[in-house]
């Protein structure tokens, strides 16, 4: 084991439409140790969700390789791959896509209880995660009672349930004012700190972006240092 969370070797992704094709990844290599944070930049449209999804097993690339935790997770079967993201990663969406018929402690357990846990002990593990991002009162809420900056605090203390080894987070603070979104990803790092979590998050926010430890750039298919 090499201590990488992440590791993806010459990934591509072209989209084919018709006659025309793009090339939205071009041959893209890098590596994420476990506990490293990172920002994904890059203007929109430069592939920054379609990367993420790609390293989260949500999207398939036209070639090349990921590594989740060292395994390789290109071949796995459906339910392999099903399995393997349930332990290993946690997932923050732009828009907190939190279940809308779910109180906020079965949306945060949810993860836990998909792994097999019951759904008693899977609520009592959630909660003190809940504690921790502030939403202590808000337990059997349901998401739409919520604010966005809670529900997104919320989603970051879903992706975390799990204790996962990385933490893939699309544009997390998108829809926050810069106060809350500061407050997001000072939860995220901090909490993944904690647990020596990789994070890769895609933002177009400098401030988000100088919370982690590098910042990666896509630009015409390719990745650099910025
Ligand atoms: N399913 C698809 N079919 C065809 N083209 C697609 C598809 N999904 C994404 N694209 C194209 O791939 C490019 C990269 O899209 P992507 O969503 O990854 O960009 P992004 O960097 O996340 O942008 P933003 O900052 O706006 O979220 C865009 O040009 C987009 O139009
Ligand atoms: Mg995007």
């Amino acid at each position: 084991m090499n201590g990488s969370a992440f590791k993806c070797s010459s990934l591509s992704k072209k989209y084919s439409e018709t006659e025309d094709s793009i090339l939205v990844l071009d041959g893209i290599s890098f590596e994420v140790a476990a506990g490293e944070s990172v920002a994904l930049t890059g203007s929109s449209g430069s592939g920054k969700s379609t990367l993420l999804n790609i390293l989260a097993g949500i999207d398939e690339p036209s070639s090349g390789t990921v590594e989740l935790k060292g395994r390789m997770i290109n071949n796995l079967s459906d339910s392999q791959l099903a399995g393997l993201r349930n332990r290993e990663l946690g997932f923050v969406y732009q828009f907190h896509h939190l279940l809308p018929e779910f109180t906020v402690l079965e949306n945060v357990a949810m993860p836990l209880i998909i792994g097999g846990m019951r759904v008693g002990a899977a609520k009592r593990s959630a909660s003190p995660l809940l504690e921790k991002v502030g939403l202590e009162h808000r337990y059997s809420h349901m998401p739409k009672e919520l604010s966005g900056g809670e529900r997104q605090r919320a989603a970051v203390a879903r992706a975390l349930v799990n204790k996962p080894s990385c933490v893939l987070a699309d544009e997390p603070t998108g829809n926050l004012d810069a106060r809350h979104a500061q407050v997001v990803i000072d939860l995220l790092v901090e909490l993944c700190a904690e647990n020596k979590t990789a994070i890769i998050v895609a933002t177009h926010d400098t401030h988000v972006a100088k919370s982690m430890h590098r910042a990666l750039v896509l630009r015409d298919g390719k990745l650099f240092s910025s």
